[in-house]
């Protein structure tokens, strides 16, 4: 790569010698280092693809914090891939409910479901075959293939990148730069412990070459970082300015049942944005916002609607929506595809986060305080 033959002869290796020091420092840093993953086997033990693929779809655009409760809960309760495929749509979707990016577990479960029944339970051990499955770009085929199966491949992701940034002094913004960052990532792999190497590139990335106060000094790989050489780690990787998130505007419908109070809840259609996930019913999102007369004409039963004070805000990947709640109490019979949830039962019906922002902000303020005891 002439690009970077300058950097390389400037630490004095040609770029095999330099890959061996670096994957060798790194290797020699992960197995004191490493990080305790619920989904990593331990040292010398056989590891399991179910348990790596599973991780993999979940940490897909989530933190390895927010993740590990929902797989310990996953493979609890579906401890093979044939478990899992045997499960219903709708209990995966509850249970991954709160994970975010809910195509994830759709995909997940007809992934389970065609490993299960047309392989024998066997996941595919390499990128091309693990790639033809549901849910399994790119990245996670290269990941899964070198973590579950030791394959010499190239997983970027966006800790990956910031680590090569820095590594190599690339100054060129992301998203711009990635064909370069991807190719010296490429260029360091080394050819035993592809799997241990990729999860140590993950884990400095995560621990070590953290985007804010990166630990330089506890870094293996500080003496050949370029960044750390040129005081600039914390402003690499460069990224052009990122286009501003627009507000969507939608009004959610939480109709109590007279007596009881269950609240009346759907289920979204399979298409499109939390789909498949439990809803209170609502207006479709647009730009504009909607006035309660206009909201009204989605109502699931006509009644007494008062909106309720303040409003409900998420930000999804490609916008903010704002959803203002209308509250009414009916006698009515619910339509087909809807049903009551007892209000105790609220925390257990798969709500996706948005939605328990919804239920949160209706209880709050349709919920008398208690009365306080002389
Ligand atoms: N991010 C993506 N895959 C990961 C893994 N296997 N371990 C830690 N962080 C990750």
């Amino acid at each position: 790569m002439p690009r970077f033959r300058a950097h390389v002869m400037c630490l004095g290796k040609p770029m095999v010698g330099l890959r061996m020091d670096l994957a060798a420092a790194l290797l020699a840093w992960y197995d004191r280092h490493a990080r305790r993953l619920p989904w990593r086997a331990r040292p010398g033990a056989a590891r399991d693809p179910y348990r790596v693929w599973l991780s993999e779809i979940m940490l897909q655009q989530t933190r390895v914090a927010a993740v590990i409760p929902y797989f310990e809960k996953f493979v609890a309760r579906w401890p093979t891939v044939h478990d899992l495929a045997r499960a219903r749509q709708a209990e995966v979707l509850a249970a991954w409910a709160g994970l975010g990016y809910y195509a994830r577990a759709r995909n997940l479960h007809r992934c389970a479901q065609t490993v299960s029944e047309t392989r024998g339970g066997a996941f595919p051990d390499d990128e091309t075959g693990l790639a033809e499955l549901p849910g399994i770009g790119a990245y996670t085929a290269a990941a899964i293939a070198a973590i579950a199966f030791d394959r010499r491949t190239v997983a970027v992701d966006g800790n990956v990148e910031r680590v090569l940034a820095r590594l190599h002094g690339v100054r060129e913004p992301l998203p711009k730069s990635k064909p370069t960052l991807r190719a010296l990532a490429a260029d360091l792999v080394p050819e035993l412990r592809a799997g241990d190497y990729a999860q140590a590139v993950m884990d400095l990335g995560a621990t070590i070459c953290t985007p804010a106060k990166p630990a330089c000094g506890l870094c293996p790989w500080n003496t050949a970082c370029a960044a750390h050489r040129d005081g600039e780690a914390e402003d690499l990787p460069a990224r052009a300015a990122k286009k501003e998130r627009p507000t969507r505007h939608g009004v959610a419908f939480w109709l109590e049942r007279a007596g009881d109070r269950a609240v009346l809840l759907r289920r979204r259609p399979q298409e499109g944005l939390l789909g498949g996930m439990v809803e209170v019913p609502g207006t479709p999102w647009r730009d504009e916002p909607w006035s309660t007369d206009e909201a009204l004409e989605h109502a699931p039963v006509h009644g007494a609607w008062r909106p309720l004070r303040g409003d409900v805000r998420h930000t999804f990947t490609h916008f903010h929506l704002t959803l203002s709640v209308i509250a009414a109490t009916a006698d009515a019979d619910k339509a087909d595809g809807q049903w009551w949830c007892d209000r105790r039962d609220l925390d257990d019906a798969g709500l996706p986060t948005l939605m328990r922002k919804v239920a949160k902000h209706a209880l709050k303020l349709l919920t008398p305080p208690a009365t306080r005891q002389p």
